[in-house]
């Protein structure tokens, strides 16, 4: 262990609890990760929702090596490199039929930032220049950046950040355990709960709201999936009103749902997509937005030496990310990965429901190869249980991530029958222990 922990201030960590009792992790391979103390532990949670095709892959490790060789950084304004090219190419072949075009950021948050000011810049260069407000979501995560967590809907995350953006509004969560608890896929009960998108318009007028961000499955929330025939019906309604639907696939993206999108899962194809995680397996930071091509060619009008959408990063389209997404892309082909997820779904959904009868468990709800285990809180106490949970599963050999009172499983998509029992029965043990 490393001696001195003082100066690592660590991001969304209870600092001081984990100081006294760290958890370190020295190394990675295909389902499991290896602490300092030489033990195995089995990755029910791919690492962060991001390491789908499990950890250390050869073919990957390989392009990121090669690639820091063969040239390290190449700026991406005003200037290229193929592999970016190529990587978008491939991306767009994955997704939705027409969203064609792909725009490189380095993370989550950037990706969300940057569909947002994509979203208000492609109304004014339409001439809607009145469309400028943006609607999320109660209960939504959208990173951690200004605009993600003023369209976010988790109080924790807002509360401490003064007024955030101005003209953002929320549509009321889809929770609804009264009549969706332990609902195995999309539950039955809630399309209705869409229909808080017109009182919106209603009260803004839809001339001035320029997208609406949701997630298809809100993962860090508690994994929420989306009642039957929500996500049609937010879709009619952004149609009706000239709105931009955005889906934020940085978690259910490259397979977690069955599909390379969730938006191919559920069947609604939104105006953009934000992308992160399983873009390079978790192995060099990379996002993107993936935008419908007509939202893109109304950004390509005036002179042509002018650019044409004044944002970017320095690290956009980085040679490792593109190198890494690429084998990335080739390793999920080669192993049907993008697809895995609705093969084992029956298998993940057996196991997981089993836990329904444990002590306090009082929702489980799972879709493809994610899954959440929602526990009664103890009175006064709120996290404790759950949290109490993740160490119990950790010391037992199994890292799991919890939110709030909720379990999130969502393991790499190579996952086996045997690794799925393990993560339930450890699991299992740890709830009968916290009773
Ligand atoms: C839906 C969603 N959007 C955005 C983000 C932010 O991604 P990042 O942490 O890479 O900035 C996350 C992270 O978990 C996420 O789940």
């Amino acid at each position: 262990m490393y001696k001195d922990m003082d100066a690592y201030w660590m991001p969304f960590t209870a600092n001081r609890q984990f100081k006294k009792s760290p958890r370190l992790l020295t190394r990675a391979s295909g389902m499991y990760y290896w602490d300092d103390r030489g033990r195995q532990v089995l990755d029910a949670v791919a690492g962060l929702w991001c390491v789908n095709a499990g950890h250390a892959r050869p073919r990957i490790v390989r392009a990121i090596q090669e690639q820091a060789g063969e040239m390290d950084f190449a700026p991406p304004f005003q200037m290229a490199h193929p592999k970016a090219f190529e990587l978008a190419h491939r991306v767009a072949q994955i997704a939705p039929t027409g969203m064609g075009k792909v725009f490189f950021t380095n993370s989550g948050s950037e990706s969300v930032e940057t569909a947002l000011k994509m979203a208000i810049a492609y109304h004014r260069a339409r001439g809607e220049g009145t469309r400028t407000r943006l609607i999320g979501r109660e209960r939504g995560y959208h990173g951690v950046n200004f605009g993600g967590i003023s369209v976010g809907g988790i109080v924790a995350n807002r509360k401490m950040f003064g007024t955030l953006l101005a003209g953002v509004d929320h549509i009321r969560h889809t929770h609804d355990p009264a009549r969706n608890a332990f609902s195995r896929g999309q539950p039955p009960h809630g399309a209705e709960f869409a229909d808080d998108l017109e009182r919106l318009v209603a009260l803004h007028d839809a001339s001035t709201i320029a997208a609406v961000i949701v997630e298809p499955v809100a993962g860090s929330t508690g994994v929420l999936i989306p009642p039957q025939g929500y996500l049609q019906r937010l879709r009619e309604i952004c149609d009706r009103h000239g709105i931009l639907l955005i889906f934020d696939e940085v978690i259910t993206g490259f397979g977690r749902t069955g599909s390379p999108f969730a938006a191919q899962t559920f069947g609604v194809t939104p105006d953009m997509m934000t992308v992160a995680k399983g873009l390079t397996n978790g192995c060099v930071p990379m996002g993107a937005v993936i935008c419908k091509d007509a939202i893109h060619d109304v950004f390509m009008q005036g002179p042509e030496h002018l650019i044409e959408f004044f944002h970017g990063y320095t690290y956009s389209s980085h040679p490792l990310a593109c190198a890494a997404g690429l084998a990335t892309l080739d390793t999920y082909a080669e192993e049907g990965l993008l697809t895995r997820a609705a093969q084992i779904e029956h298998t993940f959904a057996e196991a997981v429901h089993s836990l329904r009868d444990e002590p306090n468990v009082v929702d489980v709800r799972n879709v493809g190869l994610v899954a959440g285990i929602e526990l009664a809180s103890i009175p006064g106490a709120p996290t404790r249980r759950a949290f109490g949970v993740f160490l119990d599963c950790w010391e037992q050999g199994v890292m799991l991530r919890t939110t709030g009172d909720i379990v999130a499983l969502s393991p790499p998509l190579i996952i086996e029958p045997a690794q799925i029992e393990q993560i339930v029965e450890t699991v299992r043990v740890a709830l009968r222990r916290a009773a």
